[in-house]
């Protein structure tokens, strides 16, 4: 690989951003854990998991449906097709958007074979006609579908083979209260800590042939963001930059090397956070500022400043809401090296 092979322009933008797009997705595959035992961190949930799968296991019955809810990249669709693994079946999937009819789903309901896992991602996207498609299927394995208009219609009752329905959703306040209710399990994924995310960079190092020395791994997994998704982006784009340079070996050095030529500081900030920040810090002089204004001034959309940027932002302590608008914290002054000019300071 030449210097001319990578436009680091490119590779650089929204490196930190959880959210994977379709390319990403496919290149995840390989990195994807595949049993339970390689699925690190969750701890809790990974052992209410164990339960659920074992018991159902040892009573030779499928599992009851789970759901997965929690922030993008933290491993919900990993952990689908763990479950499908786990209890030897196999896995169809789709998500929400994609059932936008009642008989999308009904066909793929019916074309199910008894012990499938069905995971429908995003399953906060499903439209009522189709949920209510899903109910009985959930609850009684059946399906009512209806046959002929006007008078004469009439409906008709078709037995579903057993399956487990997994669902997926990044917004568990928008999953309505009867869907979820009819799980029996639902879990909730967590941000990482950096020790676990470290066992994830080492792990997905050695899938793809990367030799990492040092700390060279606990570098990345700490300017992760906690979201194993950015992790394993991370140590590829680290990867880059080592084979650019000819380095057999990814050191320490060479992992910081890397993440500050691609903008990401020692928070596991990228250029926009700090754009972000020093917008709040300095140009609006510590003054509140509404969503949209602060968007407008970075050149993002609002959705990926709330969605993407401002969680890890507010959870790291270096901005918050308030009625007014956001202001940056004395914590995001004391990063950007900057001295508050007084007012507004949190
Ligand atoms: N606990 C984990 N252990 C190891 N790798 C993980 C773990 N969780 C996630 N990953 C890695 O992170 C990547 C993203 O995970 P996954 O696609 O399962 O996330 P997701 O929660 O489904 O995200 P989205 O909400 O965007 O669909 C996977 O390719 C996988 O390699
Ligand atoms: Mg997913």
């Amino acid at each position: 690989m030449s210097r001319r092979d990578i436009d680091l322009e490119q590779l650089s933008s929204n490196v930190v951003v959880p959210v994977a797009d379709e390319q990403e997705r496919r290149v995840e595959v390989s990195l994807r854990p595949s049993t339970l035992r390689d699925f690190v961190g969750q701890g809790e949930l990974v052992r209410h998991l164990e339960i659920v799968l074992g018991a159902a296991k040892s009573r030779g019955q499928v599992a009851d449906h789970l759901l997965f809810a929690g922030p993008p990249g933290l491993g919900k669709t990993s952990l689908a097709s763990i479950v499908a693994a786990e209890m030897g079946s196999g896995l169809r999937i789709t998500s929400g958007p994609v059932l936008s009819r009642p008989g999308d789903l009904a066909a793929l309901l019916t074309d199910l074979q008894d012990g499938d896992v069905l995971f429908i991602d995003e399953i906060h996207r499903l439209s009522r006609a189709v949920e209510e498609v899903l109910y009985p299927a959930m609850e009684d394995r059946r399906l009512d579908v209806m046959i002929g208009r006007g008078p004469s219609a009439r409906s008709i009752r078709l037995d579903l083979p057993n399956f487990t329905l997994v669902g997926a959703t990044t917004r568990t306040g928008l999953v309505a209260a009867p869907l979820r209710d009819r799980f029996g399990f639902v879990g909730q994924l967590d941000l990482y800590d950096p020790d676990e995310l470290t066992i994830i960079v080492s792990r997905s190092a050695s899938l793809l042939n990367v030799e990492l020395s040092g700390d060279a791994a606990a570098i990345i997994a700490g300017r992760s963001r906690g979201t194993p998704r950015i992790a394993n982006r991370l140590l590829r784009r680290v990867r880059d930059v080592a084979a650019v340079h000819e380095l057999g070996v990814v050191d320490g050095a060479v992992a910081v090397m890397a993440l500050e030529l691609f903008g990401v500081d020692e928070y596991g900030l990228d250029k926009i956070d700090r754009r972000i920040l020093g917008l709040l810090c300095d140009q609006f002089a510590a003054q509140p500022v509404g969503l949209t204004t602060l968007a407008h001034a970075c050149g993002e959309e609002s959705s990926t400043i709330e969605d993407a940027y401002e969680p890890f932002l507010l959870r790291e302590g270096l901005l918050i809401r308030t009625p007014r608008g956001r202001v940056a914290t004395e914590r995001a002054y004391a990063h950007l090296g900057l001295r508050p000019r007084g007012g507004g300071l949190v």
